[in-house]
């Protein structure tokens, strides 16, 4: 195991033996850098949150060494450690006899915080999670939703600003469409905070949808492999990794594969102010019956087909649908295909300058590419 200069996180062998003689985590050394998202993910008992647990000492190792930010967590006072660190608990733990801004307000209150100090951040957290605090502060946990319950948990554990987020299924309590939903709430916040965040969860979309790097761990706390999402979907390390992820894993890559904006194919794009004589002239000298059509600034306006063209009497461009911003994923790329039937989709950028466009056989070009480019590396 190397230590790498920017670790915030680092688990150097480590070991949890219970009382009773079972192992939760056998030998266990994983390094997450700072500022980035790792998800540990693995089947139910393999030892998931046991991992969690002896980062911020609710749990003790009983080997091997854990560093936070280079300080042997063994050597710090366990309460003055934990109020560093925010943790989502699973099954979010809200206390229910506590109104949502109390529980937000914990570790402040812990901290000695003023009072007013205290409610204004909890009020900002709430805010910042998507929960107004004039509807929800003074409600009670049973007053709220799944989801909610779920935004007031992460609101908890960003409390006090903490540099290290340890989150155990956050998401796990709540149905497919609101987890969707929180888990992109939670990556446009994370963009935004920028914490170190050790993630627990056994859904490998979630893993994969959150994560910058994914470990995955059988039994015993045994890492198979510590990757790049598209390099857990696209070559894991062995079988158990394989069957993990499952058999539909080349599905799953394309939501983490973005489109390549360097490898998209050209189109005929003409201008709107273009005379129509001028248009016609390149359309027949094209071997696609349609063109883009963008303004002045290179901004999409529309498009135009060769049959348009015939009876025109103005260059008037069809408003067009089948569009993507240039982060999107081979996912979305295919999900707009589908949506709108379209062969070909135009990939435009923050200001809908359009870049050129996507079509099935490039989407397949790219998901080859994203595999050659994708050898597993070693473990730790
Ligand atoms: N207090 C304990 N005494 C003995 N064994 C324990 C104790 N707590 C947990 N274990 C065992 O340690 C193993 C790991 O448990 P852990 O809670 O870390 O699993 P997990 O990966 O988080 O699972 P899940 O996905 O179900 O939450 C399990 O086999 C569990 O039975
Ligand atoms: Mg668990």
């Amino acid at each position: 195991m190397h230590r790498t200069e920017d670790a915030m996180i680092v688990l150097e062998g480590v070991g949890k033996r219970y009382e009773d003689g079972s192992v939760a985590v056998r030998d266990l050394s994983l390094s997450v850098p700072r500022g980035s998202l790792v998800a540990l993910v693995g089947p139910s008992g393999c030892g998931k949150s046991t991992t969690l647990k002896m980062v911020n000492r609710l749990i003790e190792p009983t080997s091997g060494r854990i560093l936070l930010d280079g300080q042997d967590i063994l050597k710090a006072d366990p309460v003055s450690l934990r109020r560093g660190i925010g943790y989502v608990i699973q099954q979010v733990g809200l206390f229910p006899h506590q109104s949502v801004r109390e529980n937000v307000a914990t570790v402040p209150t812990l901290l000695h915080w003023e009072r007013k100090k205290a409610r204004a951040r909890a009020d900002e957290l709430l805010d910042l999670v998507g929960l107004d605090p004039a509807s929800y502060a003074d409600r009670y946990p049973h007053q709220l939703s799944g989801g909610q319950r779920q935004r007031v948990g992460v609101a908890r554990a960003l409390a006090a600003d903490p540099p290290v987020l340890l989150m155990d299924e956050p998401f796990g309590a709540v149905d497919p469409i609101v987890r969707g939903r929180l888990q992109d709430e939670f990556l446009r916040l994370q963009q935004e905070l920028g914490k170190t965040v050790l993630l627990v969860t056994h859904d490998i979309d979630e893993a994969v949808r959150l994560g910058d790097r994914v470990a995955v761990l059988a039994n015993g706390g045994d890492l198979r492999q510590y990757d790049s999402p598209a390099a857990v979907l696209g070559a894991p390390a062995d079988d158990f990794v394989a069957e993990f992820v499952g058999a539909d894993r080349g599905l799953r890559r394309l939501a983490v594969t973005p489109i390549d904006v360097d490898e998209l194919e050209t189109a005929p794009v003409v201008r709107e102010d273009t005379p129509l004589d001028e248009v016609r002239r390149r359309a027949a000298a094209s071997d696609v019956p349609w063109a883009i059509v963008v303004d002045a600034s290179d901004r999409l306006v529309g498009w135009i087909g060769a049959e348009h063209l015939a009876s025109a009497d103005t260059l008037r461009a069809r408003p067009m649908e089948a569009t993507l911003h240039r982060t999107a994923t081979l996912k979305d790329a295919w999900s707009v295909m589908l949506r709108y039937d379209a062969g070909w989709v135009a990939v435009l950028d923050d200001d809908r300058r359009f870049l050129g466009v996507l079509t099935p056989e490039s989407l397949h070009a790219a998901l080859r590419r994203s595999v050659r480019t994708t050898e597993p590396s070693s473990i730790g």
